[in-house]
């Protein structure tokens, strides 16, 4: 079985688990920098990359935005979304036509990619001129330093999704050699942006602090 296999699979089995809205401490502070950082969507056509249940399909469709496509390829997850044209595909290989989109937004779903460089591509063939690609994710630091994104599924196992490590400077080196011009590359670190307590937060705290644990990138095409 293949990474991609392997992370559809876990995937299938978070995704009963998996609501629309930001349910960890971690996707508080993600979804809060990402607001920070959405891009004028009113009246647009947008994309909604690895879209998960849709927790950004919504933010989308509240923002106004003309035309929400919503794309992840974990039906279980897809079945989840709400109110936006819903697409069954892999994010390496997007059935669409070039320039068709004029803001990508990607919640938490880059270190899935198969490789780096080939996504940042495919994202911007699909963007319009003047179109704006904001996307988050676990920060390769975190995951480099061992920690893991996991959960519980329905019968209290323990799953871990598997995680490509591509480091700030990978990320950003395909942004360019897509023709993206970044515009703002934001760490969110543990003990800083992250504060908030929780089971067993007081040693993560004093074992993590200054962590980087998520990344948020803004570029324009
Ligand atoms: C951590 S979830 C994030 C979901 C949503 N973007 C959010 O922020 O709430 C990652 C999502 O990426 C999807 N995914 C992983 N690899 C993918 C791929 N190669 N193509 C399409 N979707 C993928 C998974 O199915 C999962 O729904």
């Amino acid at each position: 079985m293949n990474a991609a296999q392997e992370t559809l699979q876990v995937y299938e089995r978070w995704a009963p688990l998996y609501p629309p809205v930001a349910h960890n401490p971690l996707m508080r502070i993600e979804q809060r920098a990402m607001l920070e950082a959405w891009p004028h969507v009113a009246g647009r056509r947008v994309l909604d990359l690895a879209c998960g249940s849709g927790r950004y399909s919504r933010a989308l469709l509240e923002s106004k935005a003309a035309q929400v496509v919503s794309l992840d390829f974990c039906m279980p997850m897809l079945q989840r979304v709400e109110g936006s044209r819903r697409v069954c595909a892999s994010m390496m290989q997007l059935p669409f036509l070039a320039e068709c989109f004029d803001v990508v937004v990607s919640g938490l779903a880059l270190a899935h990619a198969s490789a780096v460089r080939p996504w940042a591509a495919e994202v911007s063939r699909v963007l319009c001129p003047g179109g704006t690609l904001l996307y988050s994710d676990f920060h390769p630091e975190a995951a480099r330093a061992g920690l893991t994104r996991s959960f519980k599924d329905a019968e209290n196992v323990t799953l871990t999704v598997p995680h490509q490590l591509y480091s700030v400077d990978e990320q950003v080196g395909a942004a360019v050699a897509a023709g993206l011009r970044l515009q703002m590359v934001r760490e969110l670190r543990v003990g800083y942006e992250l504060q908030e307590p929780f089971p067993g937060s007081e040693s993560f705290y004093s074992q993590w602090h200054g962590l980087p644990l998520v990344l948020v990138v803004r570029a324009g095409k």
